[in-house]
Parts: C-alpha cells; sequence; structure tokens
C-alpha cells in the first residue's frame, strides 16, 4: 500500500493541473508590466492614462434617480467632486490628437465620509470583453526590438483573433478626438447596479453628455493642432465659467448585456437624467488634488454596486498595483 500512496498522490496533484491550465486570465502585475512594456514606466506616475488634467467642481443629483438608488449622489444637495481628465495610453507625451480614447474620472465625496467614483471613457464601449483580450493587446503592441514599433503581422493576428475589440477600434477610427475635455460625452460603458431604499436592485447604465455640446475636430484640425491642447482649453474654459454635462441614465431590461462592456444596450431603453455635473476649475496634475488618488471604479458608497464584469471586476487589482508603484516613486 505505501508503494502505491505516492503515485496515487501524484496523479492526483497531477489531475489537477489542467484545471489551472485552463484558465489563462492574466494577473494584474502580469497586466501592468504588459504596459510597461509597451509605453514604458514614468517614474511616479499612472501607468495608464498617464498624460490628464486636475479638476474639481460638483455633482447635483435629481430626485428622480432617488427612486432607483439611495445614493446620497441623488440627495439634490451639492456633492464636491475632484475630477481627472486623461488620454488613455502610457505615454506622458502622448499627442492630444491622438486617435485613443480620453477619460474622465471622478471622485465624490459624499456624506459621513463616503466616496463614489465613477471612471469613464468617452467611447461607449470598450475594446475589451475580458482581461485577457486586454492583455493580448499589449503583448501585440509590445514594440519590436528591431524597429521600435509594434509588429504589423502581430497587431493585424491579434485584430483577427479577438473580434470583442472590434467595436471600439472602429468608434475611434471614425470618430475624431474632441476639440476640448469639455466637448466629450463620457460613457461608465460597465453595467453598474442601483439599490434603492428597499433594497431593489436596477441595472443601469450611465453617461455624461456635455452642455457645451460634442465637438471634434476635423481631419484638418487635426492636422493643424499641437501636441497639447486639452489642458490649456479645459483651463481657459473653466475660467469662463462652469463647463457642465448632464448624468443621463439608462434602465436596463431583463436579458440586457450585463457583464460584457463591449456589447451596447438597444438604444430605446428609458432614459432618466440623473444629476448635473459643474467643473468649475482646472490645473496642472503635478501636486494637485487628482494626482493622489487612484480612481479605482470599484470604490463606491451605499446604493451603487457592482455587476460580475469580469473587466469592471479586474480593474481594481490593476490600479492598485500601478497606484502602489507610482506613489512608492517607481
Ligand atoms: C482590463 C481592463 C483595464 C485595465 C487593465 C486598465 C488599467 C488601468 C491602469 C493601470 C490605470 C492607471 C491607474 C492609476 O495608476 O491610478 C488606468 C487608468 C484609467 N482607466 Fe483603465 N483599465 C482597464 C479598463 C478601463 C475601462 C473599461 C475604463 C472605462 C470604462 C477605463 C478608464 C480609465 C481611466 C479614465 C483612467 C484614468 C483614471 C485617472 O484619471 O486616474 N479603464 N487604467
Amino acid at each position: 500500500m505505501k508503494n502505491l500512496s505516492f503515485p496515487l498522490a501524484a496523479l492526483l496533484s497531477f489531475a489537477t493541473v489542467p484545471a489551472v491550465a485552463a484558465d489563462p486570465t492574466p494577473t494584474a502585475p502580469q497586466v501592468v508590466e504588459a504596459i510597461e512594456r509597451v509605453f514604458g514606466a514614468s517614474p511616479g506616475e499612472r501607468r495608464n492614462h498617464t498624460k490628464g488634467t486636475c479638476a474639481v467642481g460638483e455633482f447635483v443629483g435629481r430626485q428622480e434617480a432617488s427612486r432607483y438608488s439611495r445614493s446620497a449622489l441623488f440627495s439634490g444637495k451639492p456633492i464636491a467632486v475632484i475630477a481627472r481628465f486623461s488620454l488613455s495610453g502610457g505615454n506622458p507625451q502622448a499627442s492630444d490628437g491622438a486617435k485613443s480614447a480620453r477619460g474622465m474620472a471622478l471622485e465624490f465625496k459624499l456624506p459621513a465620509g463616503q466616496v463614489q467614483h465613477f471612471t469613464m471613457l468617452n467611447t461607449p464601449v470598450f475594446g475589451a470583453a475580458h482581461p485577457q483580450t486586454f492583455f493580448d493587446l499589449m503583448l501585440a503592441m509590445r514594440p519590436d526590438p528591431a524597429t521600435g514599433k509594434p509588429d504589423p503581422e502581430k497587431l493585424q493576428a491579434f485584430k483577427a483573433s479577438h473580434p470583442d475589440n472590434l467595436a471600439q477600434a472602429e468608434y475611434l477610427a471614425h470618430n475624431n478626438p474632441p476639440a476640448s475635455y469639455a466637448n466629450s460625452t463620457y460613457w461608465g460603458i460597465h453595467t453598474f447596479k442601483f439599490v434603492g431604499k428597499k433594497n431593489k436592485v436596477t441595472l443601469v447604465r450611465w453617461r455624461f453628455v456635455p452642455r457645451d455640446g460634442e465637438k471634434r475636430l476635423s481631419d484638418e484640425e487635426l492636422q493643424r493642432a499641437g501636441p497639447s491642447f486639452l489642458e490649456q482649453t479645459l483651463i481657459r474654459r473653466t475660467q469662463q465659467g462652469p463647463a457642465r454635462w448632464d448624468m443621463l441614465l439608462s434602465l436596463g431590461k431583463a436579458g440586457d448585456p450585463e457583464d460584457n462592456p463591449t456589447l451596447l444596450w438597444p438604444a430605446e431603453r428609458q432614459e432618466i437624467n440623473a444629476g448635473t455635473l459643474s467643473i468649475t476649475a482646472a490645473t496642472p496634475q503635478k501636486g494637485a488634488a487628482c494626482e493622489a488618488i487612484n480612481f479605482d471604479p470599484l470604490v463606491m458608497g451605499d446604493g451603487i454596486a457592482p455587476t460580475n464584469d469580469p473587466v469592471l471586476q479586474f480593474r481594481s487589482p490593476a490600479y492598485a498595483v500601478s497606484f502602489a508603484k507610482r506613489r512608492s516613486g517607481q
């Protein structure tokens, strides 16, 4: 029997190997390292959305939204906001004309020390249904040592094998970047749960629509645009008075995609105006309030809860890795 017990144990432990290998999800440190190998790492800076601008303002929620969420956001009282506008990617010198996503991150200071984060992009969908696709994109974008540029064949192979990347890539290819951070809609993209007073859950998605109107640069304007106009444009805009966005909330119906940020909901979903964001001042990010914030989208106050969207869930550990590195000077 003694002789038999070892092979049996070995067999049992071997039997667990395929289960581990079948789950290829990369870890957060692996994904952040993959981002660094594409863009490099600027010490003390965010590993993604590195170039950005800090801002402050307030949000006033509407009573109608409080029918769906008991969050203090919708009390009708002004809530102080710290914001950050950014360009996606880890290049601190990225051109403001780049056909990449722009970000708007908001930290709402709720009463009793609660905090709520919304960390959004100016695309209606994301380019990955699963962290693996994001990771594979970083591998495909890794510069070839011979040319210093990504290998076009690897990028082509990535596109062909990851159809979940297509919708966002097409959106970015066909919609030029905005003329100003204040002239763009920002989508929450993921589905979230609004939790009401009696614990009733409503699936929702939201977007922030600019009162200044949507304005994209024409191809000609893009040719003429300098590399860094977004920050000064926002600073000047807020000096003239608050830049405002309405928070439009879509109410989901049974069967709407809940865990996939690459799929839109049908356009006819009921929508309510949940409140207004006013950005009153903007400044360069160095030393300003937004610099030290980790805009982890899973930081939530009572009344709003996450879904099981694997991308939403993965963002939290990935942001923590980037945050820990940058705050320790790496
Ligand atoms: C697998 C998916 C994703 C990964 C691995 C990822 C990774 C990251 C990382 C590492 C940062 C820097 C965090 C920091 O140092 O504070 C970041 C920032 C950011 N991400 Fe993501 N992200 C993902 C998906 C998304 C999605 C779906 C959105 C929008 C819905 C988004 C919007 C943003 C924005 C706006 C910022 C800048 C936040 C700020 O201003 O501090 N990301 N992301």
